[in-house]
């Protein structure tokens, strides 16, 4: 079964075919994806109207260049013909999917009307995805760099951390068509904090990789006299509730104190950076480790822009070392926004709509 898979919930525009293989991972035939983030470096954050212009101007060459991809993948032939296109397309795909939500209404409106349209005019089936569910699919891609046949996937009942700019919720799947969330938090996601320190900073959006970059390029532990480590929101409480608003509040405060004695340098930057991270890392994993106590999973995946955050990554390998239970986490490019994760997300979860019916849904839930 092929799939073309279209993704535009935020600042990223991405068409992929996949293919599902006997092992049951995915394998990527073509995709591409060309994203607005550089226009967003100015403003410190997307700007939701130049997100959405720049989906409409990118989303048909996207997708065509997909299709060259896959055509040349499958015949070795080096088509640029736009009929030959529409016509393998026809003749080769299964069915079209797209991202309904949640996302910003703008962007996902130009992925939906355009899936919606080559669905209706090839005659293809329709199926919406919710693009959290796709990054949590991203853990069934086939990784490049192994043998496929030394690869597994994940088993159920399983429990997955998702961490994005816009949401931090543990699910626990029993099975593909079965999961509920065990926690989550109350306020701010786990990447917003990151965008939002790294802000205070004078760092670029999004600000995560930024971050871990300070944090890494840290030159030693001295700190200034006056120096308090940041909290760990909920860290010891009896939930799987989280929190990280008042994480960063303590941030900024943190910056502000500095700034004002006169202590605010990069050295300084790279121990908040440092410590941020740490932060963040220590009551995910905490909550990880709770919830593999409390519901004893057969694997634990990791989902989710942050889950490209190689401390996290550490912290979170720890965790499941301890509990001895097996830890997926996708390639680092399909941890941020993909249509690779939407199209192995409808393999797998494939519900299809009429396309006269299909309407975004911009604050959907899992
Ligand atoms: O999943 P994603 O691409 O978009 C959403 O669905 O929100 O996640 C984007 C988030 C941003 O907050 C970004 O700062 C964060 O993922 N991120 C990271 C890293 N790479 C991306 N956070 C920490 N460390 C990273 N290496
Ligand atoms: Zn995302």
């Amino acid at each position: 079964m092929k799939i073309l898979a279209i993704e535009t919930s935020c600042d990223e525009t991405a068409a992929a075919v996949v293919e599902k293989q006997k092992s049951g991972l995915i394998r990527v035939l073509g995709e591409a994806v060309a994203s607005s983030e550089a226009m967003h470096i100015k403003t410190g954050g997307i700007v939701p109207e130049v997100a959405a212009r720049e989906q409409v101007v990118s989303i048909i060459p996207v997708i065509q260049e997909t299709l060259k991809q896959t055509i040349n993948h499958a015949s070795n032939s080096v088509s640029q013909d736009q009929s030959e296109l529409t016509n393998w397309s026809k003749a080769n795909l299964d069915a079209i999917a797209v991202t309904q939500g949640p996302g910003l209404i703008g962007s996902l409106l130009v992925g939906v009307e355009t899936a919606k349209t080559i669905a209706w005019s090839w005659n293809k089936p329709l199926i919406p995805v919710n693009h959290l569910l796709g990054h949590i699919y991203a853990n069934w891609i086939e990784k490049l760099e192994q043998k496929p046949d030394g690869q597994s996937q994940p088993l159920f009942p399983l429990l997955c951390l998702i961490v994005s700019g816009g949401h931090t919720e543990l699910v626990l799947m029993k099975d593909h068509h079965d999961y509920m969330i065990i926690g989550g938090t109350r306020d701010d996601a786990a990447g917003e904090c990151f965008d939002k320190c790294a802000r205070i900073l004078g760092l670029p959006y999004p600000g995560g990789p930024h971050i871990s970059k300070l944090a890494t390029n840290m030159s030693g532990t001295h700190k200034h006299p006056d120096w308090q480590s940041l909290p760990r929101p909920l860290l010891h409480e009896d939930t799987l509730d989280m929190s990280f608003s008042g994480l960063k509040a303590a941030f900024v405060r943190q910056v502000k104190h500095l700034s004002q004695d006169n202590h605010l340098n990069q050295h300084t930057k790279q121990i908040l950076a440092a410590d941020l991270e740490t932060a963040i890392a220590e009551v995910l994993s905490k909550k990880v480790s709770m919830a593999l106590d409390s519901f004893n999973p057969k694997s634990f995946l990791l989902a989710g822009g942050v889950a490209a955050n190689p401390t996290l990554r550490n912290h979170l390998e720890g965790v499941c070392q301890s509990h001895q239970i097996p830890f997926f986490k996708p390639p680092q490019k399909y941890c941020i926004d993909n249509a690779v994760m939407i199209g192995a997300a409808a393999i797998y979860r494939h519900k299809t709509i009429n396309p006269v019916q299909l309407k975004v849904n911009p604050g959907l839930h899992l």
